[in-house]
Parts: structure tokens; sequence; C-alpha cells
């Protein structure tokens, strides 16, 4: 294992300057981090009965999840509520430790507890959570977070003002000193999540975890932040997670999209196969309840009907075989005994499901 420290790449010219970033500089398509059957169980507190009995419950909130993110492309992680989305991104950024599997920063696995390593590892790997009323301190101004992101990262001194109106300039806040003195309550919601988004800018990161970015805005600005955050990963070369309920705007903003079901990756592959050629049941159930007028339909046989009445399955005790198929319209008897491997999928490379109706035996049969 090694530190962040020894991780670190060599710094790309200019990245002391504050609107450079470590992420200006490294090729397109460099790997910044790795998930390698990433794993998070969390114990359920335990009742006086399960101590005669040993009973050691968890949530398997994350079982063996693989995800590559790499420089200046964005990365979709859709499903619905509870299939362990936000577990992911917190893993990622080591907020919580994990159960099994490992985390790769620039190929060097990378485990961080709180501490000056903490702090290296959050200056290259920032998130951006839902609701920015709740990230932002109340009490402080935008200039008091913003420079406390500048320091706490950065402590380079150069020119505070000049870096505080650079970040905002980036997040499209203009001029930046009207906005330098206000309080997080005197913004729109739109304005926050930009604020919160120049404050992970500050510490000039390499990947941004961005987990449900607009899903508290009003429908008519979210546009505007993805948007936003396209520019950002062009210009600065950012690897970008973007995780969401929205398989359709996975669609506009991911290069990428890879599917969870209950804490398990089901599909993944490019933004475009993977949305509009579905192969696993559970990725086509959630594009279905998505409606999409440009999907091509035809090639893909509509689901008839979500067999579980659309309810989760318990994660304490996850289903046997596939997670989805006591939901699976299309389930057959070895689904509910064995663990779907993933197949490629049809002739678009890199097009893959973990379903067994794609296990050429079955096919064959
Ligand atoms: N700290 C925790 N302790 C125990 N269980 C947890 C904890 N955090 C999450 N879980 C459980 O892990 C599972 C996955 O939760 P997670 O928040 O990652 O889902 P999600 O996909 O982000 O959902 P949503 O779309 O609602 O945000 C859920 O069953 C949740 O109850
Ligand atoms: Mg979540």
């Amino acid at each position: 294992m090694t530190s962040v420290q020894d991780a670190k790449a060599s710094p790309s010219p200019g990245s002391s300057a504050p609107s450079g970033g470590p992420g200006a500089g490294g090729g397109a398509d460099e790997v910044v981090l790795e998930a390698i059957g990433l794993t998070k169980h969390f114990p359920v507190r335990r009742k006086l009965r399960d101590l005669f009995t040993r009973t050691h419950n968890a949530v398997h909130a994350v079982d063996d999840v693989n995800l590559t993110l790499r420089r200046g492309r964005v990365v979709a992680l859709v499903g619905e509520s509870g299939s362990g989305k936000s577990t992911v991104a917190r893993l990622l950024a080591q907020l919580y430790p994990r159960t099994g599997g490992d985390i790769r920063l620039h190929g060097a696995s990378t485990r961080v507890k709180g501490g000056r390593a903490f702090r290296a590892y959050a200056s290259r790997v920032q998130m951006i959570f839902q609701d920015p009323f709740a990230s932002l301190n109340p009490i402080h101004t935008i200039r008091y977070h913003l420079t406390r992101a500048l320091r706490i990262h950065h402590n380079d001194g150069g020119d505070l003002d000049a870096a505080l109106a650079d970040l905002l300039t980036r997040v499209s806040l203009t001029p930046p000193e009207r906005y330098l003195d206000k309080f997080p309550h005197e913004l729109s919601g739109g304005q926050r999540q930009r604020v919160a988004i120049a404050r992970a800018l500050g510490a000039r990161p390499e990947a941004l975890l961005a987990d449900e970015p607009v899903s508290m805005l009003d429908v008519s600005i979210r546009l505007g932040v993805l948007n936003l955050l396209r520019d950002l990963k062009e210009r600065l070369n950012l690897a970008i997670l973007y995780i969401t309920h929205d398989i359709a705007s996975a669609r506009y903003f991911a290069d990428e999209t890879l599917v969870m079901y209950a804490g398990r990756m089901v599909e993944g592959g490019d933004s475009e196969t993977v949305t509009q050629t579905p192969a696993h049941p559970y990725t086509r159930l959630l594009i279905d309840s998505a409606p999409d007028p440009d999907r091509l339909t035809g090639d893909v046989d509509p689901l008839e009907e979500d067999r579980g009445n659309g309810e989760p399955p318990s994660l304490i005790h996850p289903p046997t075989g596939c997670r989805f198929h006591p939901r699976c319209p299309a389930a057959m008897p070895r689904c509910s005994t064995d663990l779907p491997v993933r197949v490629e999928i049809g002739d678009r490379p890199g097009h893959w499901a973990a379903c067994w109706l794609y296990d050429n035996a079955e096919v064959a049969k």
C-alpha cells in the first residue's frame, strides 16, 4: 500500500497557480481513480437475541464494485434509491473505511483515515453533495468558504483576492465582488451549488465525485449546472463521477454509464449504448420508467412489468443469485441461485451486463 504522497504524480507546469490545477496536466484518458472489487458492509446494531445466537447482521450496501475514472471523462453511476451509489462515492472519497477491495489513485493502493493524509487525498479527489445548502455553513460568507478551501489545500501564499475572483469566474458567478460577501441564504439554489463547485475547485482536484449534484435544483437550472460541470471537465481535464437517479441525464452528460442495483453493478458501457440499447432487465426497467423521446425502439423488448411491485430488496439478507431476480420478468431458475458474471454484449466494445440472459450456454438451450 502506498501513501497519498507517494501516489502523487509530478505536478503539472503552473499547478501552483490557483486557476491551473493538477487536472490541467496529464494526458486525456489517463486513469486517475479506480475501484477494484470495492465492498462495504455496514454492521447492524445487535439485538440481545443476536448475542446468544452469534448473528452478525450487516447491510450489504456495496459488493464487488469496479469502476475507473479517467481524466477528461464523466462516468455516470445510475440506480434507484438505496442501491449504494452514495456509499460508492463516500468510499472513493475515503469518508468511510471499506470492508473489502481496493481504491487506487494513479495505480497506487490508497487507504487514508483523517489527518494530513486525508487532506492530501481530498485535495486530489473532491466531493460535491446533493444539497448545497447543507454543505455550506450558513453563518459564513462565500469569501470564507472559498478562502478556507484554498488555504487548507494549498497554503502557497499567492494573491488571495485574485484566486477568489478566479474561482467564482470559473463557475460563472460574475462579477465576483457581487457574491464574495454574501451568505449562502442570500443566493439561489443554483448559485449555491456553483459556490460548492467553486469550493471543490479550490482544492485543485483531479477527480470530482458529484453525488446527485442537480437533483435538488429546479428543473430549469439543472442543465446550466451540468453544462458548467462539463465545461470544467474539458477545461481542467477533470475526471468526474456523476451520480444520478436520472438515466436520461446520464446519456446527455456522461461518456460512460454504470448501472447499479442493490449494491452490485449490473450493466456498463458507453452512455449512448447503455441508454439506447440497454441489455440488463433492470436497466430496461429504469429506462422504461424515464421516458426518452429519442429512444430507439424495436430492438429492445419492452418489459412487461416489475414483478416485485417496485420494492427494492433487503440488503441485510440480499436475494441469492442475481439480486434483481425477484423483480425480473425474464428470471430463469438459475438466476435465483447463481451470481451472474459480466458478459460482453453485442458489437459495442466495452458494453457488458451481469445477466444470465446473455450467457452463451443459456442462449444455446
Ligand atoms: N452509515 C450507514 N449505516 C448503515 N447503513 C447505511 C449507511 N449508509 C447507507 N446505508 C445503507 O446502505 C444502502 C445504500 O445506501 P446509499 O445511500 O449508498 O444509497 P443511494 O443509492 O445513494 O440512495 P439514494 O438514491 O437514496 O441517495 C441503503 O440500504 C442504506 O440504508
Ligand atoms: Mg445517495
